[in-house]
């Protein structure tokens, strides 16, 4: 989490918030804006349970078995609670599935939060800290979405996430996110414009567009506008100069809005298009409204609009019924995109799903071994597709020191490529680069994970 004062600004007597996050970009959001209430309540962060006076855990129940790991956690720090009185807290998915029958579960949990009840953050625990137990996991009024206002002082970081839309209509027969984090609200276009000028004036240089499904943004807003409305009009912010999004819809993805990839000029090359699995059966009952044919239609028009564009995915191996043919067209279809990058897992029920009535017949250790076979062909692929940068000038965003940043004489620095590899080069120390800075690299290595270079110009 950027932007909390640091450990050298503490001051005696202090409050300490710990903040746990698991699973996705949205909660490492949600965990971004807790810390910012509590911060504005005036807390600081830390990392080390042994200092903290509040510890939450934000929770998320979209692949993991998220209660046992919580409460396994909880248990673990319980002895911290005679040394002095430090308050636990469950936020995110847990929170919303359980609210009050967690509290009434667990005797040494202090409180509950919601998604959606962030911004009484500091009343909850205002009121544990009195011995008043409380768990608020309401869900917001669907045409009052109550989005917390950024606040641009504790925003410093060269990136930034910015919500824009939260929950999601698409019920796919696997997913939990419509139950937990319920029905698909967005954020108003001149709110959204208004906190991307925040960004931009408090020093963010890249905004990225967060929401489950950001295709369908504009939904139920007046005068219904659509996402690539609103991507022109981000684009369109003086002094931005990179703009993504995450994650969109195959079925949601217009002509439209493929073809602003390569005509805005800050849109970086770089789309998260889950797949999900190759068969045409399988995607039919996962409820995807969309069959490989459609799919690939959609890569190729992506490709014409900007053909150097990264693209990735996400896929789910053994859903039910799932047969070793359906999967060999999830291969097929892996094989022909030629993806950069894949997020991929294997099935799981999720209580409440659709598909969670239905027999889960793959047996796990044949989730397993499609899984490692998915795995290898696109680290193959991955390492092929890397080689594409070797000799070529790239434009890095500048994230800051690289892990082992210090080389001699020199500084190693971090940052992406539009396409979002992550690049190493070095500076020496009288021209380090300012986070958030554009800088030319000119590649000259691949490695595993990250490209190398050296800047030119
Ligand atoms: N089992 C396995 N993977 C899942 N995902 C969502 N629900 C499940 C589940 N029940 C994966 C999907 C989604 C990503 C965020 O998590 O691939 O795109
Ligand atoms: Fe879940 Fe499907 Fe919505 Fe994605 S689009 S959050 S997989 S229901």
């Amino acid at each position: 989490m950027n932007g909390l004062p640091s450990e050298s600004q503490q001051v005696p007597g202090q409050r300490r918030v710990m903040i746990v996050t698991y699973g996705c970009q949205m909660n490492v959001f949600d965990s971004h804006r807790m810390a910012q209430v509590l911060l504005r309540d005036g807390y600081v962060e830390t990392m080390e349970p042994a200092e903290a006076d509040v510890i939450i855990f934000n929770t998320c129940s979209v692949r993991d078995k998220p209660e046992k790991k919580v409460l396994g956690s909880l248990s673990r720090l319980l002895p911290l609670k005679e040394i002095k009185p430090v308050l636990f807290g469950v936020a995110g998915c847990v929170a919303q599935q359980h609210g009050q029958a967690l509290l009434d579960k667990v005797p040494y949990l202090d409180f509950v939060v919601g998604p959606d009840n962030i911004a009484q953050l500091p009343q909850i625990v205002a009121d544990a800290r009195h011995g008043s137990r409380t768990a608020r996991a309401d869900w917001m009024d669907r045409h009052n979405y109550d989005f917390i206002p950024l606040d641009p002082a504790v925003e410093p970081g060269p990136t930034a996430f910015l919500t824009i839309i939260k929950g999601c209509d698409n019920f796919c027969s696997y997913c939990v996110v419509p139950y937990v984090r319920g029905r698909e609200v967005s954020k108003p276009l001149e709110l959204t414009l208004r906190e991307v000028g925040m960004l931009v004036d408090a020093g963010v240089s890249e905004v990225t567009l967060l929401g489950q499904n950001v295709n369908s943004w504009g939904r139920g807003l007046p005068g219904e506008p659509t996402f690539p409305d609103l991507l022109e009009a981000v684009s369109a912010v003086p002094g931005l100069k990179r703009l993504r999004f995450v994650t969109s819809h195959p079925a949601d993805a217009s002509d439209r809005l493929l073809g602003l990839f390569g005509h805005l000029p800050n849109l970086a090359e770089y789309l998260h298009l889950p797949l999900q699995a190759g068969s045409d059966d399988v995607l039919a009952r996962m409820r995807r409204k969309y069959d490989s044919a459609q799919y690939l239609d959609r890569i190729r028009t992506v490709r014409r609009a900007c053909p150097d564009i990264a693209l990735s995915t996400d896929i789910i191996v053994g859903f039910p019924g799932e047969t070793r043919q359906d999967f060999e067209r999830t291969l097929a279809v892996v094989r022909e995109v030629d993806y950069d990058l894949m997020y991929s897992f294997k099935y799981s029920p999720r209580p409440g799903t659709r598909a969670a009535g239905w027999v889960d017949d793959v047996p796990e250790a044949e989730k397993a071994a499609r899984l490692a076979e998915l795995q290898s062909m696109q680290d193959e692929i991955t390492r092929r597709r890397m080689q594409r940068f070797l000799g070529r000038t790239e434009e890095v965003l500048v994230e800051g020191p690289s892990k082992s940043s210090r080389k001699g004489a020199a500084f190693e620095i971090m940052g992406r490529t539009r396409t979002n590899y992550i690049v190493n080069f070095c500076v020496d120390g009288a021209t380090i680069p300012a986070p958030g800075e554009l800088v030319q690299v000119r590649i000259d290595k691949i490695l595993a994970h990250c490209l190398k270079g050296v800047p030119v110009g």
